[in-house]
């Protein structure tokens, strides 16, 4: 067995200090805002795997069915010897991908990428175990802000899958795609996982399921305030909130006061006031079409080479070549 590499791109001191950024920018933008990264501490990686679990969440679902339709078609197209996955999580769906390279023959190197060390220290120890002579070298890092330190070894395919390009507004996403794109050579491939725009219904509960599980993944944000910044949330006086934005085809998460209220946030120096009814967005999850998806590859210098989506069109996968 190999032993697995990690790299911190990502200090605990500068996890601390961008938080801090954040929640001083974020609590006195009107409306009130926080970014999606600071869901995943232990508890929320763990609340995300549980999601990925749900009736109503289809797109992990959706998304597996097509990997297990296209990956081995992906490894022959690719050829990388090297899968760069960002944002990895568990790693769960990565193993269609990971058995597919390696039938094809070309797999050596696996390099999983994610801002929750708690979530990839395990996946990188089963990967350990289910794959002996798989080289890992694991990375806790940024994606929108780490992509130039990325392992630069073997011919590298870069997968983004489970749709979290979604969880980008707009310009960030652009200013990620041509990040990505500059961190790459001419050649190196990228394998983008997107949710499609489909009927609204269908999305807001796959946001707001019926258990309450995505209710709790977003209070979450919560918690990790309180402990991080000393923070004083009443999380059970927030009420969490899904909608449809037909206008910019995202869903929309919210975590609503249930009251007036004041928090104080001691590590920030600062209070923050919440008046009854006031919503916070903490997370949108974009919805693409596929002529938008090539567009966006397009516009940051990738040629699309083939996209496969399920029949009722919810998900799609997109492999694209850096031009
Ligand atoms: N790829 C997995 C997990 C998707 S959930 C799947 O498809 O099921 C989003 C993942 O991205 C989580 O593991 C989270 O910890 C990670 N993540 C969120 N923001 C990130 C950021 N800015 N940089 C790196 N990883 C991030
Ligand atoms: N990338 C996932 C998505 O947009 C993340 C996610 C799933 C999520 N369910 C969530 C984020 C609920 C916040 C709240 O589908």
């Amino acid at each position: 067995m190999t032993t697995p590499l990690l790299d911190i791109h990502l200090t605990g001191a500068d996890a601390d200090a961008a938080l801090r950024a954040d929640a001083r920018a974020g609590l006195v933008a009107v409306p009130k805002r926080l970014p999606p990264k600071w869901f995943y501490d232990a508890r929320g990686s763990e609340l995300f795997e549980e999601i990925t679990e749900l009736p109503e969440y289809f797109p992990t679902r959706t998304e597996r069915a097509l990997l297990e339709r296209s990956a081995d078609s992906i490894a022959v197209l690719s050829g990388a010897d090297t899968l760069v996955e960002l944002g990895s999580g568990s790693s769960a769906k990565t193993r269609l991908l990971l058995d597919a390279f390696r039938r094809a023959g070309s797999l050596r190197r696996y390099v999983p990428q994610d801002v929750s060390e708690t979530a990839l220290r395990p996946a990188m120890d089963a990967l350990a175990v289910e794959y002996p002579g798989l080289e890992l070298h694991g990375v806790v890092g940024d994606f929108t802000a780490h992509l130039g330190r990325l392992p630069a070894r073997g011919r590298r395919i870069v997968a983004f899958l489970g749709g979290t390009i979604g969880n980008l507004l707009p310009a960030e996403r652009a200013e990620f795609l041509t990040g990505l794109r500059t961190a790459l050579r001419p050649g190196e491939q990228f394998l983008l996982g997107t949710g499609l725009v489909t009927d609204p219904d269908l999305l807001v509960a796959a946001y707001d399921d019926s258990a309450g599980v995505t209710a709790e993944f977003n209070r979450n944000v919560l918690r990790v305030l309180n402990r991080e910044l000393g923070a004083d949330f009443d999380i059970d006086a927030f009420a969490h909130k899904a909608l449809w934005d037909p206008d910019h085809e995202w869903i929309e998460m919210r975590l609503v006061a249930g009251r007036a209220m004041t928090v104080t946030l001691p590590a920030v120096d600062m209070t923050v006031r919440f008046a009854a009814g006031e919503e916070m967005c903490t997370e949108v999850s974009a919805k693409f079409r596929l002529p938008g998806v090539r567009a966006l590859l397009a516009d940051a210098g990738f040629d699309t080479i083939r996209s496969w989506t399920d029949q009722q069109e919810r998900m799609a996968l997109t492999l694209a070549t850096a031009v």
